[in-house]
């Protein structure tokens, strides 16, 4: 494209992004902003890489697979260009954005020339602009805070993103566990404005959101300014978010056991809209291992966490993320990590391989855990989480379930959504149900999702539907 064409866009044809997005949620939520900075720029989404005029690799550092996957992307993207190129197609852009952006800047560019621009996680509201200067790295952590820069999430791209919808309210982490990248790629914590926040709600709900899932590296840790002035905690932020017309149900991710409040915990049993499911990584079951990870907490406080936020709400899904063969981890410290997940009895959890991440405490350390003795404590305990999420999809079977429909099915006539505690349930029924909840019989269990028969649409939701027209 050249800059002549972007001085006439309603000349130039409909130009296409297709962006990919690895890594956490927060990068998901992001890839929709700069779709929607994108759109007021004239660019259309395109699911086809080979339609693409513009490609976004939104990148993950968090462990070396993730970041090692984007230079092969690369690789492939290249031979993209060079046949677009030869069958005069034109130009194809590349723009690297996220935490590998972040962390590796302009190195990324010597690496893989195919690259046109490099964009951090706190710069993209430049992306624009960047997208005129060829060869653009912008990796700075700006004074000015990206989400003023920002259009408002579009309302037809809203719509066809279905009902279930992120929000970051969160970013950055000053926790400095010792094996983690993300203090570096997403700097200091920061928490929005509550007015802000709730501005972008109440646009959700009014293109047809019912359930938002706020988000941040340490969303708990949430301390923004409120409108009153005074400093909300994310538990005042989240009943604010349930007085909103439309919102139905409200989740939250990721906690740290540290800042699990005792407020926070309460409205799980008090707000009808927070969901019983909390994720809550505790990484490791041996205090030695707490330590040495610098989580700040040990595996008493947890379990103790655990039977507070049990007792508030017995029947929440509790999932957790774990590490295994973190430098230093003996079998006894491995096995008290079992322990900890026979005691608590997780419905989900994800377990990584400690990954080296240059620039770590953890890293530099001599005693790292031979490859096969982490593949073996891998096996055991993703064996072992396994059969605790089968027993908590099991226990579901013959209960009767609010689920909010997101999607038709694989199969003509199905429909699928979540249930509360965010498992996946299908039913055969009209797709009309698809952005409205209603009562499901769960009937029967497959590996990673529920069946269930419709009851029936639950008139609350109907009754407390936005006025369409105030969008
Ligand atoms: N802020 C969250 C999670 C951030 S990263 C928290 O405090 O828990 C998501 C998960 O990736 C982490 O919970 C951890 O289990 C995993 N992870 C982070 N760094 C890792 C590394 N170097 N090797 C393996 N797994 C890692
Ligand atoms: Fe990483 Fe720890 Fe911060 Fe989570 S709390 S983002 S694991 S440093
Ligand atoms: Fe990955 Fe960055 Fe998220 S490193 S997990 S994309 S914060």
């Amino acid at each position: 494209m050249t800059d002549a064409a972007s001085s006439k866009p309603d000349d130039a044809p409909q130009r296409r992004v297709f962006i990919k997005s690895y890594g956490c949620q927060m990068n998901a939520y992001d890839a929709t902003r700069m779709a929607d900075a994108l759109a007021t720029e004239g660019y259309a989404e395109t699911s086809e890489m080979a339609d693409a005029d513009l490609v976004i690799l939104n990148t993950c550092h968090i462990r070396e697979k993730a970041a090692e996957k984007v230079y092969s992307e690369l690789g492939r993207i290249r031979e993209l260009k060079n046949e677009r190129e030869e069958a005069g197609l034109g130009d194809l852009k590349v723009a690297v954005a996220g935490c590998v952006a972040q962390a590796e800047g302009e190195e990324i560019r010597r690496r893989a020339p195919v690259v046109d621009l490099v964009v951090g996680p706190q710069a993209y509201h430049r992306l624009p602009e960047l997208l005129k200067r060829r060869g653009a790295v912008d990796t700075e952590f700006p004074a000015e805070d990206k989400f003023d820069h920002l259009p408002q999430p579009l309302r037809a791209k809203t719509q066809a993103r279905g009902p279930s919808a992120f929000l970051t309210v969160q970013e950055g982490c000053d926790k400095f566990c010792t094996f983690c990248v993300v203090p570096y790629t997403r700097g200091a914590e920061v928490s929005r404005p509550a007015a802000k926040i709730l501005g972008e709600a109440r646009t959700l709900a009014a293109a047809g959101v019912r359930e938002v899932m706020l988000l941040g590296q340490n969303v708990n840790a949430y301390h923004g300014e409120g409108p009153d002035g005074g400093v909300w905690p994310l538990a005042r932020l989240m009943r604010a978010v349930a007085g909103i017309k439309g919102i139905e149900r409200i989740r939250y991710a990721t906690s740290h056991p540290r800042d699990m409040s005792d407020d926070l915990i309460a409205l799980h049993r008090d707000l009808p809209q927070a969901m019983p499911y909390l994720h809550l990584p505790v990484q490791a079951g041996s205090d030695r291992v707490l330590k040495a990870m610098n989580r700040k907490h040990t595996a008493e406080d947890y379990l103790r966490i655990i039977d507070r936020v049990r007792a508030a709400r017995p029947d929440i899904a509790l999932t957790s993320d774990f590490i295994v063969g973190f430098p230093g981890e003996t079998d006894a410290d491995f096995e008290a990590t079992m322990r900890l997940v026979r005691e608590v009895r997780f419905a989900a959890a994800f377990s990584f391989k400690y990954s080296e991440r240059p620039g770590t405490p953890a890293a530099d350390r001599k005693n790292q855990v031979p490859e096969p003795v982490k593949t073996a404590r891998l096996h055991a305990l993703q064996a072992l989480i396994l059969d605790q999420q089968t027993a908590f999809n099991t226990a579901t079977v013959g209960r009767e379930v609010e689920v909010l429909f997101e999607k038709k099915g694989r199969h003509p006539g199905q429909i699928g959504g979540k249930s509360p505690y965010l498992q996946p349930v299908h039913v055969e029924g009209p797709a009309s149900l698809i952005g409205h909840i209603a009562r499901v019989k769960i009937t029967g269990v497959s590996s990673n999702s529920l069946a269930g028969s419709l009851q029936e649409v639950e008139s609350r939701t109907r009754d407390r539907l936005p006025d369409s027209s105030a969008a």
